[in-house]
């Protein structure tokens, strides 16, 4: 398939580009396009046909349903039944924005894109072309990341491009998403709310708009073994894993300097290939191996941001061993190290 790029300029689109990825959309073709979390690979969300287009593109398991993406709050009407006082109360303070709510689906939304599931994921994205693009065409699309299913989400146009160039019909660059890090998940379909998937809007901040919310099972993971059923069917996979095989260390930051060094010194003698994921801080701290510094300890959101690229990186230079320091689990730094301890499949050191 012949895959079209465009380019945005300034965050906007020009009109006969926007008319162009409507069209697509509109007869249910793939338009891979930029959200303020990561890029989003949309299809019309009320058409069986487009959405099933989706899951070949990404090699996505069929009961991994998908998020509808809306542009207006209106539009929750007309997909949701059962709509909770909750849901208003946090789409009117986190929407648009990072922000996904599981409600009860009405029938117009077909299983294709639900997973089969009586429930729809439902989101009103921030990023202003993601919007554009919706409202331009029927104002339902269903988008998970633009990823193949089991590599880092994609935060810049060429991560797209590697993963789905001539498999969909348009790659829409928006430059690199400003978040980095997927949307959080709230559970409202049931009797008491719940996340499904952690991200940039916090527990706290949810907590301050509707009270008491827990986390699902499977965010506080801390060990593959342990025997959890993920709420949210994707979240139960390993995704995000890099080639190489990742490992975290814990502790206090100079022993896990220390055993880094050490570890990184033991796999290079043996003719492996080495890289760290360091912070700004101590990046410099590091004698072997190539470092990659993913962002500042006194910034956590420059740290969300730089995670899939740097997991990408090391994915495009086949590195075998890779080293990372731990973040702090709390606030956003527990949607960093949800997604970092999946990508190495929950292997963590702790040297203290
Ligand atoms: O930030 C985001 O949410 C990005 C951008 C593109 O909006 N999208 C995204 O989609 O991360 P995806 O498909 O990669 O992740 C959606 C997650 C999956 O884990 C899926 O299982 C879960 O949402 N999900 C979707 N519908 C659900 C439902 N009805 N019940 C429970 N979980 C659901
Ligand atoms: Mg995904």
């Amino acid at each position: 398939m012949n895959t079209i790029i465009i380019k945005a300029d300034k965050g906007s689109l020009r009109e006969e580009d926007l008319q162009a990825a409507s069209n697509i959309l509109h007869r249910g073709g793939l338009v891979a396009f930029p959200t303020e979390t990561v890029y989003g690979l949309g299809a019309d969300a009320l058409n069986p046909k487009a959405s099933k287009k989706i899951y070949e593109a990404k090699g996505r398991p069929s009961d991994n349903p998908l998020i509808v993406h809306i542009s207006d709050i209106k539009h929750i009407e007309d997909i949701v039944r059962n709509i909770p006082n909750k849901a208003y109360e946090l789409a009117e303070v986190f929407w648009p924005g990072p922000l996904t709510l599981i409600l009860n689906k009405k029938p117009n939304v077909p299983a294709s894109t639900t997973g089969g599931l009586d429930t729809v994921a439902i989101r009103l994205p921030a990023a202003k072309i993601a919007r554009d693009i919706i409202a331009a065409s029927g104002g339902f699309i269903a988008a998970p990341s633009a990823n193949t299913s089991g590599k880092p989400s994609p935060t810049k146009a060429e991560h797209v491009i590697a993963d789905l160039y001539g498999k969909i019909d348009m790659i829409v660059d928006g430059g690199e998403s400003t978040l980095g890090l997927e949307s959080t998940i709230v559970d409202l379909s049931g009797q008491d709310p719940i996340i499904l998937r952690p991200g940039s809007i916090t527990k706290t901040m949810l907590e301050n708009v509707i009270g008491n919310i827990e986390y699902d099972a499977e965010v506080l993971r801390r060990s593959i073994n342990e025997n959890i059923v993920a709420k949210a069917p994707g979240m139960k996979y390993l995704h995000y894993a890099p080639e190489g095989c990742l490992t975290i260390y814990e502790g206090d930051i100079q022993n896990v300097v220390k055993a880094i060094n050490i570890k990184a010194k033991e796999c290079l003698d043996l003719g492996r290939s080495v890289g760290i994921i360091a912070s700004k801080e101590t990046a410099g701290l590091y004698e072997y191996g190539e470092v990659k510094t993913i962002g500042s300890r006194k910034d956590e959101n420059s740290i969300a941001a730089g995670l899939y690229g740097v997991l990408r990186y090391f994915d495009k230079n086949h590195t075998e061993f890779i080293f990372s320091e731990s973040f702090a689990s709390d606030e956003l730094g527990q949607a960093i190290m949800n997604r970092l301890l999946k990508a190495a499949g929950y292997r963590i050191v702790s040297v203290d």
